[in-house]
Order: C-alpha cells, then sequence, then structure tokens
C-alpha cells in the first residue's frame, strides 16, 4: 500500500552534502519513491545550493509567507525540483536571512532557531499543502523538535491527528544544545513548557535530540550496533538514560548504498570502469592515481585511502604514531582526503612532509578525489572511535578496496574480518581502540596484500557484498505500516 512520507532533513545529496546523512537522506527518499510512495521531501534553500544547475525553480503561490513563532517574524518562499534520475520531489524552505550563510551548519547563536524554523515552515507547508503525511520522518537534532510541536504548537490542528513521527539519529554525537534562556524561540509556551525536559531546563539548558527521542513515535538509528551502543553510558553521550526508556521504540536500520553512484562498474568520475572480473583495471586506475599525485610506484606497494571528516569520531588519533613507524618500515603510500579539527590536519601536512612522494593529504572536499579514493587504493582506513553507520566501507567493499575498520556500529554489521583459512570475510576488523590493535591490522593487511592468491578472494568476496536500498528500504517500509496502523500512537514520553 503506498504511504504518504514527509522526510525532513538538514542536508541531502546532490544539492548540499556534509557527510553521510545527506547520501541517506538523498538515497532512501529517491528509494521510496521509486517503491510508489508518496514522498516528498524537505530541505532550507542554502546559498551553497546550485539552484540553476539543480533546476529549482521558486514555486507560484508559495512566496513571501509569514512564519511566526515566540518573538520571530520571517517570510519564506517554497522552492522545488526533482531529484536525479528521478521525478521525486524535493522541496526547499527560502529564508535567506537564517539559510544564506557560508556554511551549511556553524556554531552561531542561533543555530537552534535556523532548523527550528525549517521545522516549522516544513509543518505549515503541509498546513497549505492541506496534506497530512502519514509518516513525519526527521533526521538528527536539526528536525527533532517537529513530534513535540505537532504535539504543542500545531496541536490544535486536527489536520496532523494523524501523522506518525520517525526520529532517525544518524549521530548522537551532535544533539543541538542550547541554552533555557533561548526557549522562546520555540514558540511554545505555558502549559506546552512542561512537556520540555525539565531537569534539563532547571541545569539552564535544551537539549534538541533528546526532545525527539522522548516525542517520536518511533526511534531510529542507522545499524542495529549503534541500536544497542547508544543505550549505554559509553555511547550515549548523555542520552542512554532517555534511549533506555523508549527502547521498545528504538530499532536500527543498516543505511543502504547507493549504487548509481556509488559503484566501480559505472562510476561517472572514473575513465574507465571494472568489476571483479577486470581487477587490472583497478590496477592502472591505481597508478594513475599514484602517478597525478606524483607517489612514487614500486610494484609491491600497497596504497591506503583515507576519505573522511576530521572529528575525534573517526578514529584518526590512532593514527598519529602507527602510521610514522609504518611508513618507516614497510612498502605502503597513502592518499589522505578531508578536512576539519586542526589536530588531524596538521598531522597529515606533517606526515606529508616526512614522508614525500609517499605521502598525500588532500586538505578539503572533493567528491571526484573521493571516487578516485575508492576506486584506486588497496585498503581503506576506518578505524572509528562511533561510527553509527558509515558509508565509506561499504563503497570501498564494493571498489574492491579492503576496509580496515575498528567493530563498531556500522562497521561491525557491515565488514566480516576475513579467514584465510577458509576463505570467508570481507576486510579486517580489529576491536581495542589503541594503536596496537591498529598497527596489527594494518601489518595484516601488508601481509595479505603481498599474497595475491589471498588478496584476489579477499578482494573478490568485498565486491560480491550488497547493501543496496532495495533491501534496506523494506525495513523503513515496514515500520512505517507498523505506525500507521498504529492508531492511538501513543508514546512513553515523560520525564
Ligand atoms: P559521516 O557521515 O560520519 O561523515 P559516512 O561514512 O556515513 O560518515 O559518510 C561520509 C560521506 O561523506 C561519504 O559519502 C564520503 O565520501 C563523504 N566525505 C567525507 N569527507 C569527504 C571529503 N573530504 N571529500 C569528499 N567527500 C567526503
Ligand atoms: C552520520 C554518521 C555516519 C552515518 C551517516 C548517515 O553522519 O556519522 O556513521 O553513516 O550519518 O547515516
Amino acid at each position: 500500500m503506498p504511504q504518504t512520507i514527509c522526510m525532513l532533513a538538514s542536508e541531502a545529496t546532490p544539492f548540499a552534502k556534509t557527510g553521510g546523512l545527506a547520501d541517506v537522506a538523498g538515497a532512501l527518499t529517491r528509494q521510496l519513491h521509486a517503491a510508489g510512495h508518496d514522498v516528498r521531501l524537505v530541505l532550507p534553500l542554502y546559498s551553497q545550493i546550485d539552484r540553476r544547475a539543480h533546476g529549482i525553480e521558486p514555486v507560484t503561490g508559495f512566496t513571501d509567507l509569514p512564519l511566526e513563532f515566540g518573538p520571530h517574524r520571517y517570510r519564506w518562499s517554497l522552492h522545488g525540483t526533482t531529484l536525479p534520475r528521478s521525478n521525486t520531489p524535493a522541496w526547499f524552505i527560502d529564508i535567506p536571512v537564517l539559510f544564506a550563510r557560508s556554511t551549511l551548519y556553524s556554531s552561531a547563536a542561533d543555530e537552534h532557531l535556523r532548523f527550528i524554523a525549517l521545522t516549522r515552515a516544513a509543518l505549515e507547508l503541509c498546513q497549505r499543502w492541506g496534506w497530512a503525511p502519514q509518516i513525519l520522518h526527521c533526521n538528527d537534532w536539526h528536525t527533532a523538535f517537529a513530534p513535540l510541536l505537532l504535539r504543542t504548537a500545531y496541536a490544535w490542528d486536527r489536520l496532523f491527528d494523524p501523522v506518525r513521527t520517525v526520529l532517525t539519529i544518524h549521530n548522537i554525537g551532535y544533539q543541538g544544545e542550547f541554552s533555557a534562556a533561548q526557549v522562546p524561540d520555540l514558540g511554545i509556551g505555558p502549559p506546552d513548557t512542561a512537556r520540555l525536559h525539565q531537569d534539563d531546563l532547571r541545569a539552564g539548558k535544551v537539549n534538541a535530540l533528546k526532545h525527539g527521542i522522548l516525542y517520536a513515535d518511533a526511534i531510529t538509528t542507522v545499524s542495529p550496533t549503534y541500536a544497542r551502543e547508544i543505550m549505554t553510558p559509553h555511547y550515549g553521550m548523555g542520552l542512554e538514560g532517555v534511549l533506555q526508556q523508549r527502547a521498545a521504540q528504538l530499532r536500527g536500520i543498516l543505511n543502504g548504498v547507493d549504487y548509481d553512484d556509488w559503484d566501480p562498474r559505472h562510476d561517472h568520475f572514473l575513465p574507465r570502469h571494472y568489476d571483479a572480473d577486470s581487477l587490472p583495471i583497478k590496477a592502472t586506475l591505481r597508478t594513475e592515481l599514484m602517478s597525478r599525485l606524483g607517489l612514487e610506484r614500486r610494484d609491491g606497494t600497497t596504497l591506503f585511502g583515507i576519505v573522511s571528516r576530521f572529528t575525534p569520531q573517526k578514529g584518526l588519533d590512532l593514527l598519529f604514531d602507527t602510521l610514522p613507524a609504518l611508513l618507516g618500515e614497510r612498502d605502503l603510500a597513502l592518499v589522505a582526503l578531508g578536512n576539519g579539527d586542526a589536530r588531524y590536519e596538521v598531522f597529515f601536512e606533517g606526515l606529508q612532509a616526512r614522508f614525500p612522494h609517499r605521502v598525500v593529504y588532500h586538505r578539503g572536499y572533493s567528491d571526484e578525489l573521493a571516487h578516485w579514493i575508492e576506486a584506486a587504493a588497496d585498503v581503506f582506513l576506518m578505524p572509528s572511535l562511533y561510527e553509527p553507520c558509515g558509508l565509506n566501507q561499504m563503497y570501498s567493499l564494493r571498489y574492491g578496496t579492503i576496509p580496515i575498520v575498528r567493530r563498531t556500529g556500522g562497521l561491525a554489521d557491515s565488514v566480516r574480518m576475513f579467514d584465510p583459512a577458509t576463505g570467508t570475510g570481507t576486510g579486517i576488523v580489529f576491536n581495542d581502540f589503541d594503536a596496537a590493535a591498529i598497527s596489527w591490522a594494518m601489518r595484516t593487511a601488508l601481509d595479505w596484500h603481498a599474497q595475491p592468491a589471498l588478496w584476489s578472494q579477499l578482494v573478490r568476496n568485498a565486491m560480491a557484498e550488497d547493501f543496496s536500498w532495495t533491501h534496506q528500504v523494506r525495513e523503513y517500509e515496514a515500520l512505517y505500516r507498523q505506525l500507521a496502523g498504529d492508531s492511538d500512537g501513543s508514546t512513553a514520553a515523560s520525564n
């Protein structure tokens, strides 16, 4: 049965992206549409979005609309287009004073307000359409106030009565916390403010993600292992208590991969394509990338790749001592792409200076280089401290680029440790977050890479994995069906 779904996100591929959330919001929406659902994606119209390239046009009759809450008075307009290679509608909320900034996200004092405004405008858009989606699907802290707003500021509107809400947690490391003095920015007053987390208020703060967890009808996160992990103090980042309280509503659904974008058989960033039966082409791409980047090439060199946001989450601290030691001893080269926290940038810059022609660091963001690294590297390094799902390790598998991952979150759910004795498994998985463990993992990769028959078995296993959305989307459909059929829609919210 086709369902009606409003997908609310702060970023989506190909319009605006800082990380995996964008890939998932874009691909999941497209897959739901392909499965026959009426799904509408709603995003902010950031100034970084190339309107012309994406065919984004203003929508007649939806310009200069009021958006008024608390002390705030905005005017907004609706713009629209469709996702590429499909006619899935994507809608953009244009409020230049909030979304025309130098970066998508910031630590400005009104960061929470920008996304409260997005959430409210999306709800008012549904009102103007006279459209009550069966499912309002929010993502991360940015849109996590939607379930609470439906029970408070918009509770008067019977249109929303049948709406059920889903909150997907892509990363619990970002919670959208702001000062209790800014509660008026939510635009709810007494008695509704009693629904806010009272202990937090007394402590002088409001946590956006926490309210999503408390009030959404269902909570998902992006892998089954992460769903279990975030209920523990070690991974819950302070939200383990509310998650335990709502454990019956929490489930993990592993992200899918958009193989239209990420497959070496047709990747449009690559000049030549390959599959498991044409691996010599992968080798030529490796040669080409290494010479383009000025990396020294010898026959047995193992090329390691990194594509990452540079945050403590990604576990790059583990490389500080181990990589220089390994580069001193073994025949490997490294290409790293990413930016973020200065200490990681400084580390990779230093490594490049110390090992010229063996290490290349590209500071910044490049879709093209990210695809090239996936295709050309032998090994992909992803030693995350925590990883809700992770997409790059799944991309790597498809490109026959062997992932080295730590056994956590979605990494644990998507990479299986290779066993040379049986020839089964798809990558190298280590447990402990320490230098000895990652050093063992990297040395193991080098040892196995030196054995062509073994390596080729491992590469073939990796390339045979299938994480396509066509499987994963069924889990969301089942959840939506369950919620839509659950007519009372009650939650356990209380605090
Ligand atoms: P996260 O969302 O935590 O950053 P994921 O592995 O889920 O981690 O997704 C990261 C996505 O962002 C991937 O599509 C990856 O290729 C991309 N990415 C990350 N950093 C860069 C970069 N510097 N340049 C290009 N793409 C990047
Ligand atoms: C987050 C997580 C990442 C996940 C992505 C998409 O940014 O850090 O692990 O793959 O969201 O869900």
